[in-house]
């Protein structure tokens, strides 16, 4: 990401046709042309609401390409940001047009910002989904030390702004049902957060299946291997920790690899908060077919 063309003196939030944005990473006006964007065959778009896997996911589509060779990886001295771009970031859009196949991008945008040959089956899309009320927890610490947004007043207030969609995303209800309800005419493959922390391996082998890699087991033991979260951890250039984007994040304060685990918000919602999310949820959702593991004991 070249931080050059980023202007992060203002980096309040602005509403754009259902989706907030960040003033000075993206252009209203610049995310509108990604809709008339042509799509290849090869194309991948990662889609993820904030804080559901989005740089776990883009590690393993990089070890995926790369087939497990972490060392190809780390002689290419790219971090994965620049290997897997966000094509809503100011300057992402127009090296898109041009690059090589397979392009791979990673997007927090709503279904409707995307080319509509993704819903003509071109191209594919792999969406990330997390518990929302992890979301909402990790967002929080995300806020405390993200420079390029607010931070919040205090739990109480973030855990209002997000069930209101007052946040960077919009509304978590909206997003994920933006995109799943077009999922009979993409290709495309929903994978929850909870699914990669219950069997990583298994996770690996469907994406790879999905994007019809040739892997051997060695090789898709590698891309696990390299995308659990204290190997993460351990790699700059996979963490979001390059020095190249350090300006964004104040890194004392806090981490993208932050707890990595499931069920982190029961240490962190009042027994009043769980009941008026429980009530937003059920009323937003009640239609969603999808079920979602709220607690790593869910497992069990
Ligand atoms: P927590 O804050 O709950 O720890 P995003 O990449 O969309 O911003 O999401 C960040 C969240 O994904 C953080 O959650 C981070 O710890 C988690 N994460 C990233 N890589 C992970 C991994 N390899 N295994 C488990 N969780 C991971």
């Amino acid at each position: 990401m070249d931080l050059k063309k980023l202007n992060l003196e203002n980096p309040v939030l602005v509403a754009h046709k259902g989706f907030n944005l960040i003033n000075g990473i993206h252009d209203p006006a610049d995310v509108d042309q990604i809709y008339h964007l042509d799509i290849r065959d090869t194309d991948v778009f990662e889609v993820t609401y904030p804080k559901s896997g989005s740089i776990w996911m883009q590690q393993i589509l990089v070890l995926l390409e790369a087939k497990g060779d972490v060392t190809a990886i780390s002689e290419t001295s790219q971090c994965n940001i620049e290997l897997i771009p966000w094509i809503e970031v100011i300057g992402n859009r127009l090296p898109f047009i041009s690059a090589p196949s397979p392009r791979l991008r990673v997007t927090h945008l709503l279904h409707h910002f995307m080319p509509p040959a993704l819903n003509h089956k071109k191209g594919k899309v792999i969406y990330v989904a997390r518990n929302p009320k992890d979301v909402l927890v990790s967002f929080f610490y995300f806020h405390t030390y993200a420079n390029i947004l607010e931070t919040p007043k205090n739990f109480d207030d973030f855990f209002e702004k997000f069930l209101r969609g007052k946040v960077f995303g919009g509304s978590w209800f909206e997003h994920i049902k933006s995109w799943y309800s077009h999922k009979d005419e993409m290709n495309i493959l929903f994978i929850t957060y909870e699914e990669m922390i219950q069997d990583l391996l298994s996770a690996v082998r469907r994406i790879s299946l999905f994007l019809n890699k040739k892997l051997t087991d060695d090789q898709l033991a590698n891309v696990v291997k390299h995308s659990t979260f204290t190997n993460m951890r351990n790699n700059s250039q996979a963490n979001y920790e390059q020095v190249s984007i350090s300006a964004l994040f104040s890194c004392h304060l806090g981490t993208f690899m932050r707890k990595g685990t499931i069920g982190d918000w029961k240490n962190h919602f009042t027994v009043a908060q769980n009941e008026r999310f429980d009530e937003v949820f059920h009323r937003e959702m009640k239609d969603f077919p999808l079920k979602f593991v709220w607690d790593i004991k869910d497992f069990q």
